[in-house]
């Protein structure tokens, strides 16, 4: 059966998102809402979309006149009657989804494929509650929905043979790649994204580094398309914590227990971009520090083409100096400072309890490097938050749930990463990501930043890369 007709419910950010990725690729589509006050915000955020696509000469305005002419909106759910698909995309509460598939159920006709975008609940537990379980799929689509390529295609245990791979072609038509996977709590995308994100908020909570200090480490520096704080006000921070809570209950791994914070900032209305305010306010962007570029006299111990870079900027070395930089090691006595470069365009700079950071974050914006100031704790930020999420991807893996291929894209195309986690892994180096972990581990006695047993397998046979099948 070809896909031609297609109801959306719910159309929030995401479900009006999937409505014009549909309307885009040229079917016809049902938009179907609560209320009218609803169906009118749905349509604004459809309009607003494609107007920006407009403006910004991407779409023709007789295009952009097409793809709603394709868009039906309704707050009458009999509409969906003739759909051959419909995607589900309403708030993340189970009773509403039960009510919602069972009515569903009734008004599509029985070859019709119902799918969810769940980001959180069991598809299986969505399809067991319909008299079509073998016809519902989890159709999981990542915020900005017209930008983001990729598409996670949810299969059960009880999912017919052939729906999942039709579902998969038709992520093609829409122009996105699926990735097909069975129901795991997160899918492969949140289960590695969400943890990293809410390991942020609490290196955030222990005050290892300010917000945008953070966030600049991890977009400057580790090259993501948004810091942790800035991707966690797009998402939204109530999903965010259903996704952990979700999370913790499957896997009752402490890490996945949602921040304090994230708690705080969604109990106080304060939700991200949809309430106006999150961990950014309104309109606000992370902020820099202006450079100073104070002269001062410097010492480097572990790296000597730094050490030459400043002396060529001008500085002088000395027995004394006023700034005492260690590189990757931990500074400990008086006036030492730990440096970690990060990228091209990041370093992390964590005095010793005795010392004060303004000296070396100076030199660092000297060399043209945005100093972001931490607390020595191990792997400091960049570390600290991208090996753990490594070692996750290494134990996904190793589970048999994904393959590396398709870890690899889900992470590249779900969220913008430059690189997947196995790419990233060997772009690094296996042995110095497993040296970081055991540090990590070490000094938190977390038992999930033990290195993978595949990574210390794969380094004690000498491989520096993850053999593809
Ligand atoms: N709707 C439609 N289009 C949008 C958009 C939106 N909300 N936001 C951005 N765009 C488009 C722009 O129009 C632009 O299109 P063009 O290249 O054709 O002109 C393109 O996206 C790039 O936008 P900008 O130049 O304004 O901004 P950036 O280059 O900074 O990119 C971003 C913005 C695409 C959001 C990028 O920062 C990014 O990839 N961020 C990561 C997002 C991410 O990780 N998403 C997944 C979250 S997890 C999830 O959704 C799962 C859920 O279950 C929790």
């Amino acid at each position: 059966m070809a896909v031609e007709s297609v109801g959306v419910v719910g159309l929030g950010t995401m479900g009006a998102g999937i409505a014009e990725v549909f309307a885009r690729a040229g079917l016809d589509v049902v938009g179907v809402e609560a209320d009218e006050a609803a169906l009118s915000r749905g349509r604004g955020h459809l309009e607003r979309s494609l107007g920006r696509a407009v403006e910004r000469g991407k779409l023709a305005p007789d295009e952009r006149e097409a793809i709603l002419g394709r868009v039906r909106l309704t707050t009458d759910r009999a509409e969906l009657a003739g759909a051959d698909l419909v995607v589900e995309a309403i708030p993340e509460v189970m009773a509403f989804k039960s009510a919602l598939f069972d009515d569903l159920d009734r008004i599509c006709k029985p070859e019709a494929i119902l799918a969810t975008n769940t980001s959180s609940l069991p598809v299986t537990k969505i399809a067991a509650s319909t008299g079509r379980p073998g016809r519902v799929v989890g159709l999981h689509f990542f915020n900005p929905a017209p930008v983001m390529r990729l598409v996670e295609v949810v299969r059960t245990v009880v999912t017919e043979p052939g729906v999942a791979e039709e579902m998969a072609e038709l992520a093609r038509r829409l122009g996105k790649t699926p990735v097909v996977v069975g129901d795991r709590a997160g899918f492969v995308v949140n289960r590695l994204l969400l943890p990293y994100l809410n390991h942020a908020a609490l290196l955030l909570e222990q005050g290892v580094a300010t917000r945008d200090g953070i966030d600049t480490v991890m977009r400057q520096g580790a090259g993501l398309p948004m810091g942790p704080f800035a991707l966690l006000d797009l998402i939204g921070l109530d999903t965010s914590y259903e996704v952990m809570e979700v999370l913790y209950d499957e896997t009752r791994d402490r890490r996945h227990a949602p921040a304090p914070g994230l708690r705080e900032l969604v109990a106080a209305g304060r939700l991200g971009r949809k309430s106006g305010h999150g961990f950014y306010g309104p309109e606000e962007a992370p902020a820099q520090a202006p450079p100073k570029g104070t002269p001062l006299t410097f010492r480097v111990v572990g790296d000597d083409e730094l050490a030459g870079r400043l002396e060529a900027a001008g500085f002088k070395q000395a027995a004394e100096p006023d700034v005492l930089l260690h590189v990757g090691l931990a500074a400990t006595g008086e006036r030492e400072v730990r440096v970690n470069l990060v990228g091209e365009g990041v370093a992390e700079v964590a005095p010793s309890l005795h010392a004060t950071a303004e000296g070396a974050a100076d030199l660092m914006r000297v060399l043209g490097r945005t100093p972001v100031v931490c607390r020595q704790r191990a792997g400091l930020v960049a570390e600290a938050l991208l090996y753990p999420y490594l070692n996750d991807a290494v134990r996904m893996y190793d589970s048999g749930y994904a393959g590396i291929e398709d870890i690899d894209a889900a992470m590249r195309l779900g969220c913008g990463y430059p690189a997947g986690p196995f790419e990233m892994l060997e772009s690094i180096g296996l042995e110095r990501v497993r040296d970081g972990l055991r540090e990590l581990h070490a000094e938190y006695r977390e038992p999930a930043y033990a290195p993978a047993p595949l990574l210390e397998e794969l380094i004690a046979a000498g491989l520096t890369a993850f053999p593809r099948r």
